[in-house]
């Protein structure tokens, strides 16, 4: 096996996460449905929309029930992925595809989708892996095709905890495993060769406690025509 690979034990641990209820599907997050909106000007009818690293789908159902896009989802976590595929089937639902894949090998042909979305997934790898994957969705992406991610940036209150694996990479076994934590620089690397349609540095505070807690940039891209 060439290029870089995911590792075991953060797959374990997001499988194990899922297993324990604890990333139950709650609601979709609003950076991936705004963007939608925006790109597409709420209408996804006729469009293909994948998202890596779904989870239990919560953003895909969103955006093919209240939307219209025709979905598809990869999770490198087999439980999420049956949890996902259940709430589709909870709601008679359809979908064009829900699997169990490592985001940096997608089995799906070249300029194929309309947009292509992460949240919270490319970010908990390594630097070299999450370039990876970044690499596969642009693959993916139709040309003049559209693309968000979000990404924790250097302010997030988990920089620094854990295991030090390399510049921004953490491995820390009491959150969820490993985790990049971005640099502006990072972003403009991995984002060489799109155009940026949107940045956005997202901040969350904790008032009563005074404390920065979540940290993320939230880059919307096109892929050239
Ligand atoms: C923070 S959760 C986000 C889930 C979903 N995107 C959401 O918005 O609720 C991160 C997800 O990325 C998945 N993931 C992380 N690295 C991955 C990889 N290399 N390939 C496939 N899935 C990955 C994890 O299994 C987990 O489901």
């Amino acid at each position: 096996m060439t290029g870089p690979v995911t590792d075991a034990p953060s797959r374990a641990i997001w499988d194990a996460l899922y297993a324990e209820g604890n990333h139950a599907p709650i609601a979709p997050y609003t950076d991936i449905i705004a963007f939608l909106a925006r790109s597409f000007a709420r209408d996804g009818q006729g469009r293909k929309v994948l998202e890596i690293g779904c989870g239990t789908a919560q953003n895909l159902l969103f955006a093919n029930w209240s939307m219209g896009f025709e979905v598809y989802g990869v999770d490198y976590s087999e439980t999420a992925i049956t949890q996902a595929r259940a709430q589709f089937r909870g709601k008679g639902l359809s979908y064009g595809a829900l699997e169990v894949a490592d985001a940096t090998r997608l089995d799906f042909p070249d300029s194929h989708f309309d947009a292509v979305v992460e949240r919270g997934a490319a970010q908990h790898n390594r630097l070299a892996v999450a370039r990876a994957i970044l690499a596969e969705m642009r693959r993916v992406l139709k040309p003049g095709g559209v693309l968000c991610c979000s990404l924790a940036a250097e302010g997030h209150f988990l920089f620094g905890q854990g295991t030090h694996l390399g510049e921004g990479d953490f491995f820390n076994g009491e959150h969820d495993g490993t985790r990049h934590f971005f640099s502006r620089r990072d972003v403009l690397d991995l984002f060489a060769g799109m155009e940026i349609t949107r940045w956005m540095l997202h901040s969350r505070q904790d008032v009563p406690g005074n404390r920065m807690v979540e940290q993320y940039h939230v880059v919307e891209a096109r892929k050239p025509a």
